[in-house]
């Protein structure tokens, strides 16, 4: 199916309460499908659609399989006044990055930063929905996390590392938007190459590599194949650096030993790492804000290049992109919303509201 293939659209408020329908009818609590729910429709509200309420088929293809528990709770242990550790117990990843970030918050409040690790967790989707929550509550975040393998390092020619994303994000302030990176340490992330699979589009020549290490365009065997680190050796140096906050330090699996959402065979056993700080440290709230002003001003205005139309500060091609889907909806394609509304008949669950035009 090509690119402009026709689309369906669906309101951010219809797909949030099918996904949340879908979840609860599997046994997840009200307030954990909520979590869920959100922050896979932020994924679709911003762009990020390789992470959005299409992962849900897998996600319940786990539950069915054993391997994702999803009545499990996270479970919050203090460490120090600064540091925290949140077990996943198995379930969503979503629930339990929520809850490492909402005390990662609480301990940056007052003591001006807050560090959780989380270990025995499963896939969170798009980190910055995470770092939205850090945003909204005034706060500068990290957001790590380890993942399966997908990603030789350097000089490898097998997987090994997880194509994992670094986030990080900043608030902006009265003429400036929120600083946030969400970026895979891979030429394009795993679950791109999903969508193109999804959608039967094929995928740029540099994302990827056959089995047997050639450059490919099909998504089917890119899957089969490798995930290409951005700049070589500093790409498959941060996917190892993510592996070592989220993996190592916080008593998760790491080096390779991550189960990815869509594999049914085993506990995904994901850890994160999660730090919230305080913007106001060393200078006045409005100062920083302020300075926050002149960063984005400088980036945006800076002088382009030939053929550029517009600079954008991270994060703002997604943020332009929601303020246009919250309005007009969040274009699916067929397939999607039919994978979709299987696991509804299958559930007992009424399928997905479409806007009829
Ligand atoms: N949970 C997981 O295991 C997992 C694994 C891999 C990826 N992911 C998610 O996949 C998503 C996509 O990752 P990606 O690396 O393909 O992202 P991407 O390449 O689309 O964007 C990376 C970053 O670059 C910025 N950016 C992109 N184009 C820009 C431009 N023209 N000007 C200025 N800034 C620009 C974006 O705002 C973003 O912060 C992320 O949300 C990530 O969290 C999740």
């Amino acid at each position: 199916m090509p690119e402009d293939a026709p689309k369906i659209l669906v309101r951010h408020q219809d797909a949030e309460a099918f996904v949340g329908a879908l979840l609860e009818a599997t046994g997840v609590s009200r307030r954990n499908a909520g979590i869920v729910a959100r922050a896979l429709v932020q994924a679709d509200l911003r762009g990020v659609e390789s992470h959005g309420i299409n992962r849900i088929p897998s996600y319940l293809a786990r539950i069915q399989n054993g391997v994702l528990d999803p009545k499990a709770e996270p479970q919050l242990t203090s460490v120090t006044p600064v540091v925290a550790q949140v077990n996943g117990n198995n379930g969503f990843g979503f629930p339990a990055a929520h809850c490492a970030m909402e005390a990662a918050i609480s301990m940056a409040q007052t003591f001006g930063i807050g560090m959780v690790t989380v270990k025995h967790s499963n896939h969170f989707g798009m980190s910055a929905w995470i770092v939205r929550q850090a945003i909204d509550a005034g706060m500068m975040s990290l957001v790590f996390t380890n993942s399966s393998p997908a990603l030789p390092v350097w000089g490898g020619k097998s997987r090994l590392m997880g194509v994992s994303p670094i986030a990080c994000g900043a608030p902006g302030g009265e003429n400036s938007i929120p600083f946030i990176l969400d970026m895979a340490p891979s030429v394009a992330a795993r679950g791109k190459i999903h969508k193109a699979l999804r959608r039967g589009e094929k995928i740029p020549l540099d994302w990827a590599l056959d089995k047997h290490g050639r450059p490919i365009d099909d998504p089917e065997e890119a899957l089969k194949g490798l995930m290409l680190p951005i700049g070589g050796p500093k790409g498959s140096a941060l996917a190892i650096m993510m592996d070592v906050f989220s993996g190592v330090l916080s008593g998760s699996a790491f080096a390779g030993g991550v189960a990815g959402p869509y594999d049914m065979s085993k506990p995904g056993d994901v850890g994160h790492f999660i730090v919230a700080i305080k913007p106001d440290l060393f200078m006045s709230l409005d100062e920083f804000r302020q300075r926050m002003d002149v960063l984005y001003q400088r980036v945006v205005g800076s002088d382009k290049m030939e053929g550029v139309d517009r600079i954008y500060f991270p994060g703002e091609i997604e943020q332009l992109t929601e303020e246009k889907r919250l309005e007009e909806g969040i274009p699916f394609v067929q397939a999607e919303v039919d994978a979709l509304n299987a696991e509804a008949e299958r559930l007992g669950v009424a399928k997905i509201r479409q806007i009829v035009s």
